[in-house]
This record gives C-alpha cells, structure tokens and sequence, in this order.
C-alpha cells in the first residue's frame, strides 16, 4: 500500500492523528529533510525526496507490495507530490490523507475567509498576472523564482499595486512572519518560504 499523507505547515502540532497513525505504521518513509527529521526514531527504510521525481517513481513501484509512507508538505494534494503519485499510480493503488495546508493556515491566522479563494502556485512555473489580477482573492504557494517581490511588480506594472498582499513565511515554526501590505509598498527582497495572499479589499 503506498499513501501520501499531508504534513501540515510544520511541526508535529499541525499533524492530524491520522497522519501520524498511518506514519506509525509504515515500514518505509519517503519526504524532504526537514519531514524524515521529525521523526528521528523510525527504524524502516528512509527516502530522501529531492527534485528527481522520476527515481522516486521507480522506488516506489518496486515496493507496492509494502507500507510506504510518503510524506507531503502542507495537503498532498495542494500543489504538493499527491497529483504526481495519482496520476502515476491510479487512485486505487494511492491513499492520500489530506493536510492543513500552508493556504489554510495562513488564512486561518489572517482571518481571510477561502470562499471562492482562486489558488495558484509560481512554484517551478510561470505565474499568469493577466488572469491573476481578473480575481479578487488569490493564494499562491512560491518559489524563490516569482515571490512577494515578484507578485507585487506584476500587480503594479497591471495598475494594481492598491492591491493587499498577505505574506506568511516560515508558517507554523518559531520564526513565523505574517504581514500585510499594498503591492504598491514594495516589499523588500528577502523572504524565507511563503505563501501569499491577494486581495482587492482589506
Ligand atoms: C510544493 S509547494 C507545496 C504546498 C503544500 N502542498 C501545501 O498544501 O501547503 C511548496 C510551497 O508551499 C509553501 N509552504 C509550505 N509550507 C510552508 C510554510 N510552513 N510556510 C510558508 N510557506 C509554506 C511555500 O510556498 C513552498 O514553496
């Protein structure tokens, strides 16, 4: 069986019991560094998930017969690794236990309601600012590529720098930052991971 369990923003506090039972269970463990280091007592096999997908497909269809956990940022399924075993897989052969993701969490700390949130990701992709700034409330997870700068640049440069932008970094950790501003404020260059929020209104 392999399963793709969401890992919340960070930290154990954020993990739901499910998660952590399928987890207790598995005789192997796949995710990043910093997913595989909150669980330093597992005694199963550990794959450390980087960027060649492809070799992780292959490991992991030559374990079906096994428990294999795979360990996915915030919601499996939210721009996260869950669309990519999916599809490889088939659902039938996948069980996905969903997570809070770092859009939800971010929301919930804001107090912005998600109804007819329009969520986007410039993670390892090219952002649309054109069919961005048609909606009026958008979350989008980043990349160090297109971040807050980069988003409020295209919000400006399409007369939309009145624009709010909620930036939440390093969600759920001790270092967390949450801050809102106009597009038109320019924030600075550095941010740690983040997620950010667009609104028309505050
Ligand atoms: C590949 S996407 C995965 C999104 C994830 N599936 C989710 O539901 O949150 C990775 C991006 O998620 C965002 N992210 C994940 N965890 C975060 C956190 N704790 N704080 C801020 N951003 C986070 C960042 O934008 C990061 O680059």
């Amino acid at each position: 069986m392999l399963t793709v369990v969401g890992m919340g923003p960070a930290g154990q506090q954020w993990l739901t019991p499910a998660a952590l039972a399928v987890i207790n269970s598995a005789s192997a463990l796949v995710g990043a560094r910093r997913h595989l280091a909150q669980f330093p007592d597992f005694e199963g096999e550990t794959f450390t998930l980087g960027a060649d997908i492809p070799a992780l497909l292959d490991w992991l269809a030559a374990r079906l017969d096994e428990n294999i956990v795979v360990l996915a940022s915030g919601d499996p399924l939210l721009f996260g690794i869950g669309k990519r075993l999916v599809d490889h897989f088939g659902i039938a052969q996948v069980r996905v236990i969903p997570g809070i993701s770092a859009v939800q969490y971010l929301c919930a700390q804001a107090g912005v309601d998600m109804n007819e949130l329009w969520l986007t990701s410039s993670h390892g992709r090219q952002v649309d600012f054109d069919q961005l700034v048609e909606q009026n409330k958008v979350a989008m997870v980043t990349d160090r590529v297109c971040g807050p700068r980069e988003i409020a640049a295209g919000l400006v440069a399409r007369g939309m720098g009145h624009r709010w932008m909620v930036i939440g970094e390093n969600l759920a950790m001790d270092n967390e930052r949450i801050r809102w501003l106009r597009a038109c404020d320019e924030p600075g260059e550095q941010y740690d991971m983040n997620v950010v929020v667009i609104l028309n209104e505050r």
